[in-house]
C-alpha cells in the first residue's frame, strides 16, 4: 500500500459512528459488539482523560482507529518514581484491509505523536508478536503489573513501551486504568 495517501489525524466527534463501525467490522462476530460497547464507555469516561484518538484515512474513508487513554501507576514503595502513561486500546482496521500495513503505520505514527506530547510510557494488552514490532516488551518482568492479574499463559501479552529512554527504570507498581476498562472481564484473556 502507498502510505502517501493514508492520512493520520486526531479524530473528532463527527468521526464517532464511523470509528465504531470500523471496530464492529474488524473484531466481527461476538466480539465486535462487546468492543463497540466498551469503546463507547471509554470515550465517555472522564477518568480516561487525557485521551488520544487517532484515525487513518484513505480517500475520505476511515481505514483504522487507535485509542490511548490515561493510566496511573500505583507505586510499590515510596522510592518508586512516576511516569506519564497511557494504555493503547482498542486498535482496529476494517477486515477487508487487514494485512496491508495500515495498523502498523497507524500505531507507529500515533506513538510518535504521543512521544511529542510528553507521554513517557505506553501499555498494551495484546498480541506479543504484533506489538513487539513497535518496541513493546513484557511489562510484568519490568515490575509493572496489570490492573488485574494476567493468567500465566498470557503473561507476555501485558506489555510496555518506553517512549522516553529509561522512563520505566525507576517506576514499579500496578497500573490503574480508567473506570470503563477497570473490570476483571477485560483482563482475563
Ligand atoms: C490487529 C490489526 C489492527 C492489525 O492491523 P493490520 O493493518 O491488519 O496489520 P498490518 O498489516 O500492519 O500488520 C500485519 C501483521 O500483523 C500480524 N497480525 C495481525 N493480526 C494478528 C494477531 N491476531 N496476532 C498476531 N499478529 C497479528 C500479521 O500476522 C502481520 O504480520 P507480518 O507483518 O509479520 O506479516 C487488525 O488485524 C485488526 O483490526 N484486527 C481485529 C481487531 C484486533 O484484533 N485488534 C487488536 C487488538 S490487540
Amino acid at each position: 500500500m502507498n502510505f502517501k495517501h493514508v492520512r493520520l489525524r486526531v479524530s473528532d466527534h463527527d468521526d464517532r459512528d464511523r470509528i465504531l463501525a470500523v471496530h464492529l467490522d474488524a473484531f466481527g462476530g461476538d466480539e465486535g459488539p462487546v468492543i463497540v460497547n466498551l469503546l463507547e464507555e471509554v470515550l465517555d469516561d472522564p477518568t480516561a482523560k487525557p485521551m488520544h484518538s487517532f484515525v487513518a484515512e484513505l480517500n475520505d474513508e476511515i481505514v483504522g482507529h487507535v485509542l490511548f487513554t490515561s493510566v496511573t501507576i500505583e507505586p510499590v514503595s515510596q522510592t518508586d518514581g512516576q511516569a506519564t502513561a497511557q494504555i493503547l486500546a482498542p486498535l482496529a482496521v476494517p477486515s477487508e484491509l487487514h494485512g496491508k500495513g495500515i495498523g502498523t503505520h497507524l500505531v507507529k505514527e500515533s506513538l510518535l505523536q504521543l512521544a511529542a506530547s510528553g507521554v513517557q510510557l505506553v501499555f498494551v494488552l495484546g498480541y506479543p508478536n504484533y506489538y513487539s514490532r513497535f518496541g513493546f516488551v513484557p511489562a510484568g518482568a519490568r515490575g509493572l503489573q496489570a490492573p488485574y492479574p494476567i493468567p500465566e499463559k498470557n503473561a507476555d501479552a501485558w506489555m510496555v513501551l518506553e517512549l522516553e529512554a529509561d522512563a520505566a527504570k525507576s517506576v514499579d507498581g500496578t497500573v490503574k486504568c480508567c473506570s470503563a476498562l477497570d473490570h476483571q472481564k477485560y483482563w482475563v484473556e
